[in-house]
């Protein structure tokens, strides 16, 4: 079957805010931010190809064919780490359809267990599934897997750092959905954290860590 994009970001400022967050030395405060303004690029990246529709305005000289958007969006954070990357999509798109997925990780397996899930219908919406680490992609898969099921046939995954596994995953079990990240890391270690990575992303960005 015929696997779509891989987009990673190519912005110096990009590369700058991900060093950032990538630094053990980065207090909440300042990731909070950083995890801001990156999300703000991978968002603008991944609706690059939103339908829009004409429209004509009038301006204070004339009257003028225009576009505006042509589809709603709608957004599904992955809880909990995917909380810190909603209030930028909020900024860009006020009327933005907000549906959750609750998923953890077993410290153990790295598998994710599912604990809560809130979704609108999705029908005729350009979905974003916003997900800050694909690591192993399981959590993703079955987010994008639920939202599937709850209508979305345009869905893309935006993620902050990938590692090659994760993107393997993805593109087996959802060749259809574009995959729009950061950066794209060397690989997994023996705890399924993303090399280099930046660490628990969840624990940095609500200052819990241990
Ligand atoms: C992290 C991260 C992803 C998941 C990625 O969440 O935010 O959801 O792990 O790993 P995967 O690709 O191997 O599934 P975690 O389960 O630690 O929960 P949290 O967001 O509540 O911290
Ligand atoms: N979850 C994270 O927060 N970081 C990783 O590297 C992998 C999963």
């Amino acid at each position: 079957m015929f696997v779509v994009s891989l987009t990673v970001l190519d912005h110096p400022l990009a590369k700058h805010l991900i060093t950032g967050l990538r630094d053990a030395e980065t207090e909440p405060f300042a990731f909070r931010r950083l995890a801001r303004s990156l999300t703000t690029m991978l968002v603008l990246e991944a609706t690059r190809d939103v339908p829009l529709r004409p429209v004509t305005v009038r301006t204070p000289i004339q009257e003028t064919s225009a576009e505006v958007l042509g589809c709603p969006l709608a957004v599904v954070p992955i809880l909990r780490a995917g909380l810190g990357m909603l209030e930028p999509v909020f900024d860009l798109f006020p009327e933005v359809a907000v549906g959750y997925i609750g998923l953890e990780r077993s410290a153990e397996t790295a598998v994710a267990r599912s604990y809560y899930s809130k979704l609108p219908d999705f029908g005729g919406k350009y979905v974003l599934v916003v997900d800050p680490m694909l690591a192993t992609g399981g959590s993703a898969s079955q987010a994008i897997a639920s939202v599937k099921q709850s209508g979305a046939t345009q869905v893309t995954m935006v993620s902050v750092i990938a590692s090659p596994e994760g993107v393997a995953k993805l593109q087996a079990d959802h060749p259809d959905v574009p995959i729009v990240v950061g950066a794209l890391d060397r690989g997994l270690n023996e705890k399924k954290y993303i090399v280099p990575g930046l660490g628990d992303f969840g624990d940095r960005l609500y200052a819990t860590e241990h």
